[in-house]
């Protein structure tokens, strides 16, 4: 039962195809470089990989424009490096997602192209139109300051399109019961290639009501089921993580009450409330985002990042807020986009700091949910402010010092690898970094390790611990009698914090430090008192464990347990 459900305790690392490894030395990253770095990537400790858009496409929205969902990029490989690839993973016990990105096409896909063309067409009723250009076209849009409406003229089919996002993508008709049949073939296929689930690609759009009379969107959630129930059919462990950044009580509305819609989503309140924490050492609000974000069905889980391959969007925190973001991590406005967030890598937005590296890596890892690493992270990668938008926080992975970061040996890569200053490939690289034991990346292999031996954190009930500093986030998971918890030092600020947990656990006096030799043992009150540096971290065990810091005995399987 625990490892049926895989997702509550997977480690996931997202990673783009093109800019990963290149193996046939085109400039370009291939299947065949991926599958030469599985065993790096089994060794480092994930247990899951997030394939963004690999399918043919004109590339103007890197891949998310897709042209035909069946097949492979020919410049990534063929269906047949796909399956090595995900024989490969499965090899070594990794899970594989792919995106699904099917709330639009690229204009160039052969369904499209025939829908403009041919009032007449099956297909003219897969994307939706309007004779005349609907008075709200300019609202809605999702890149601020580059997309300018979301209705545009199609001169061939003498209508307007709509496209919530570029106008090179158009929207599908996702009402249309012809359209979410071909949805259920599309994952239908994957799965059938061995995928284990789907990142729905903008999932609130997906199953919004779409139209020019459409005044207030409208979902129709009961399209979640229907994706779920398919794939349950097919496969049973198949799963879906929703790209949905919606509000906290909207959440449930996802996982359905029972359960009955999609396993995850990514937590997107929690992941903003997390960059305000880390700006500010402020840590009530993201406490309030945790706690708003706790509802979910059994079955369900977080996805937990700290950044992924769009901008860091902080659009739903206070206007104060995100200006305290903006000032603490993208004060430039060439490091801010779209209005709203930081096109930034993670290490560059904290100074390349190691202690700030690894307190923000360590809350990923142990806040509620299932955390999803982005390549390139685990070495502290920089960004190139110089590439447009959010190309920027996109550049190939620098796997050595040599030529072209080790990613390619052509002389023209699909994006520069970054090569200068302090986050270039001559100083922030796989190869040096895996000869160093100190290094970011053997530290992430080894609290990946531990991440893995704490079930309790992707299964378990969470409590906030109340502390005496207000920066200081101490969090408690509760599972099947086994208990840990976690404590973060925001600030830079080193000091005692003391803290009391409640007498119902297992041995409460005493503490096991599961990452150094400074267990914690409570003073005659009950309260433990822990000294922590400038963005210190704890992870401790409480109690009832032998002396590895495992748990002692794993209550049995019962169906239905959390
Ligand atoms: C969300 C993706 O994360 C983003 O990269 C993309 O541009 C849009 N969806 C459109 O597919």
């Amino acid at each position: 039962m625990i490892n049926d459900l895989w997702y509550k305790t997977a480690i996931v690392y997202c990673l783009s195809v093109a800019t990963f490894m290149d193996a046939d030395g085109d400039g370009i990253g291939d299947f065949q470089g991926l599958i030469g770095r599985l065993d790096y990537l089994q060794g480092l400790g994930i247990t899951a990989i997030w394939l963004m858009p690999f399918q043919p496409s004109p590339h103007r929205d890197d891949g998310y424009d897709v042209a035909d969902y069946y097949g492979v990029d020919p410049r990534y490989g063929t269906l047949g490096d796909f399956v090595e690839f995900t024989h490969g993973c499965k090899q070594r016990g990794i899970r594989v997602l792919i995106d699904l990105v099917v709330n639009h096409t690229s204009d160039q896909h052969p369904w499209f192209q025939q829908a403009r063309q041919d009032p007449a067409s099956p297909y003219r009723d897969w994307y939706v139109w309007s004779k005349t250009k609907p008075a709200n076209a300019a609202d809605g849009v999702v890149f601020p300051g580059v997309q300018k409406t979301t209705w545009t003229r199609d001169a061939k089919a003498g209508a307007y399109y709509f496209h919530r996002f570029y106008d090179f993508q158009p929207d599908l008709n996702t009402s249309n019961p012809a359209v979410q049949a071909e949805i259920l073939k599309i994952m239908g296929f994957w799965l059938q290639l061995g995928v284990s689930g789907f990142r729905m690609d903008a999932a609130p759009f997906v199953i919004a009501a779409k139209g020019a009379a459409i005044k207030k969107p409208v979902e129709h959630y009961e399209m979640l089921r229907t994706f779920r129930e398919f794939l349950q059919w097919r496969q049973g462990d198949a799963i879906i993580l929703a790209e949905a950044n919606v509000l906290p009580g909207e959440d449930m509305r996802y996982f359905g009450d029972t359960g009955d819609r999609v396993q995850m989503m990514f937590n997107f309140d929690v992941n903003q409330n997390l960059f305000y924490a880390l700006a500010t050492a402020d840590t009530k609000p993201l406490i309030t985002a945790m706690k708003a974000t706790e509802p979910r069905p059994a079955t369900g889980q977080w996805g937990l990042f700290l950044r992924n391959h769009d901008e860091l969007d902080l659009g739903r925190l206070t206007k104060p807020q995100r200006q305290a973001v903006f000032d603490a991590f993208g004060p430039e406005r060439n490091m801010q986009l779209y209005d709203r967030g930081i096109r930034r890598r993670l290490a560059p937005m904290l100074d390349g700091d190691r202690r700030r590296l690894e307190l923000a890596y360590s809350l990923m890892l142990t806040l509620p949910g299932t955390p999803v690493l982005r390549y390139g992270d685990e070495i502290g990668m920089g960004e190139d402010l110089a590439l447009p938008e959010r190309n920027c926080a996109r550049t190939p992975m620098q796997w050595s010092s040599e030529k072209m970061g080790g990613f390619t040996q052509s002389d023209k890569p699909v994006l520069p690898p970054v090569s200068f200053g302090a986050f270039g490939f001559q100083h922030v690289n796989v190869s040096s970094q895996r000869r160093d034991p100190n290094s970011f990346l053997n530290w992430t292999e080894r609290v990946l390790r531990m991440r893995k031996e704490l079930p309790e954190i992707g299964w378990g009930q969470f409590s906030i611990v109340k502390t005496s500093q207000a920066s200081v986030l101490a969090v408690r998971y509760d599972w099947r009698g086994a208990a840990v918890v976690v404590v973060h030092n925001l600030s830079a600020i080193p000091g005692e914090v003391r803290f009391k947990l409640g007498l119902q656990d297992p041995e409460p006096g005493f503490l096991v430090n599961l990452l150094s030799d400074d267990h914690s043992k409570a003073e005659a009150g009950g309260k433990h008192c822990i000294l922590l540096e400038a963005y210190g971290y704890r992870w401790f065990r409480i109690g009832g464990m032998d002396q590895l810091g495992h748990q002692k005995a794993i209550v049995q399987d019962r169906p239905g347990r959390r």
